[in-house]
C-alpha cells in the first residue's frame, strides 16, 4: 500500500500567511519593490527546463513577477492560506490549487512522485517553517527532491537593523554569518540576529543575498539558491563582493 499523502490545511492566519501578511504586503508594496525586482532578477535567470511550476508557499504572488510566472505552461499552487488562493486566482496566471503539504514529513518524497515533471519553486517560506524530523532542509531537499530541479528564496537571519547597503551580494559557495554581516552591516560592532536555521540551504554551490525591508525595525536577509538543473544558473544583478557567475 502507498503511503497517505500529506494534506494541506487551510490557515487563515499563521506566523508566516494569512491575513497580517496580506495587509502588510500592501501596505509595504512601495517599500518592497526594489527587493520585488531583486527576486525577478533572480527567477529570470533560473531557466529550469521544464514547462510545470510547483509554487509552495506563493501567497497572493506579491513577490512573484507575473512574466515570469507567464513561461510555464502549468502551475500548481501549495498554499494553505484560501484568501492567498483566491487573491492569486485574481491577479496571478492560471493555477491549479494543490492539496499537498510538502512540508511535512514525506511532504518533499510524495511531490517528487506526483509531479516528475515540474519544477519546484520555495517561495520565502522555507526559512519559516521547520523540517521536519531531525534534519535540516538541506539534507531532507538534497535526499527527497533529487532530481527535480528547485529553487528557494528564503530568510537566513532577521534584524532590528537596517542594511547599510541593497547591493546584493553572490558567492560561489553558501555564505557565513561572519562575511554576510560584514557586507550588510558594516562597522557594526555588535548585531542581535534572529537565525531562522536555514543559511546555505542550497548545498555545495552558488548562494547570493539581498536585504529586505519586511516592515520598519524588521530587516530580513535573504537568500536565493538553485540546484538539480545543470541549466540553471544562481543570478548575481548588481556588484557581487566576489567574482561567482
Ligand atoms: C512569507 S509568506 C511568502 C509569500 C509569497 N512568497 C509572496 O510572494 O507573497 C510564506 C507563505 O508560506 C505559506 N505556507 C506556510 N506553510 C506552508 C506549507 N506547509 N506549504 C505551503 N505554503 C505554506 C504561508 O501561508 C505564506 O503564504
Amino acid at each position: 500500500m502507498s503511503d497517505p499523502i500529506p494534506v494541506l490545511r487551510d490557515r487563515l492566519l499563521s506566523t508566516s500567511g494569512g491575513l497580517q501578511w496580506h495587509a502588510t504586503a500592501w501596505r509595504r508594496r512601495a517599500a518592497w519593490a526594489g527587493f520585488v525586482r531583486q527576486v525577478a532578477g533572480w527567477l529570470d535567470a533560473w531557466r529550469p527546463r521544464r514547462d510545470h511550476l510547483v509554487v509552495v508557499g506563493g501567497s497572493a504572488g506579491y513577490t512573484l513577477p507575473t512574466a515570469w510566472l507567464s513561461r510555464f505552461r502549468r502551475i500548481t499552487l501549495l498554499e494553505p492560506d484560501p484568501v492567498a488562493r483566491c487573491l492569486w486566482r485574481w491577479r496571478r496566471p492560471r493555477a491549479e490549487m494543490g492539496r499537498l503539504d510538502a512540508l511535512v514529513a514525506g511532504g518533499l518524497r510524495t511531490l517528487r512522485v506526483h509531479h516528475p515533471d515540474a519544477a519546484v519553486l520555495f517561495a520565502n517560506v522555507l526559512g519559516q517553517v521547520p523540517c521536519p524530523g531531525q534534519r535540516r532542509w538541506t539534507e531532507t531537499l538534497a535526499a527527497d527532491l533529487d532530481g527535480l530541479p528547485w529553487a528557494s528564496y528564503h530568510d537566513v537571519f532577521s534584524c532590528v537593523e537596517r542594511a547599510a547597503t541593497r547591493t546584493p551580494m553572490a558567492l560561489p559557495q553558501a555564505g557565513d554569518v561572519e562575511t554576510l554581516v560584514a557586507h550588510f552591516w558594516p562597522g557594526l560592532r555588535e548585531i542581535e540576529l534572529f537565525d531562522h536555521d536555514s543559511l546555505g540551504l542550497g548545498g555545495p554551490g552558488p548562494h547570493a543575498y539581498a536585504p529586505w525591508s519586511l516592515r520598519p525595525g524588521q530587516e530580513h536577509l535573504i537568500e536565493w539558491c538553485v540546484r538539480g538543473d545543470r541549466e540553471s544558473s544562481v543570478a548575481c544583478p548588481g556588484r557581487s563582493a566576489r567574482p561567482a557567475c
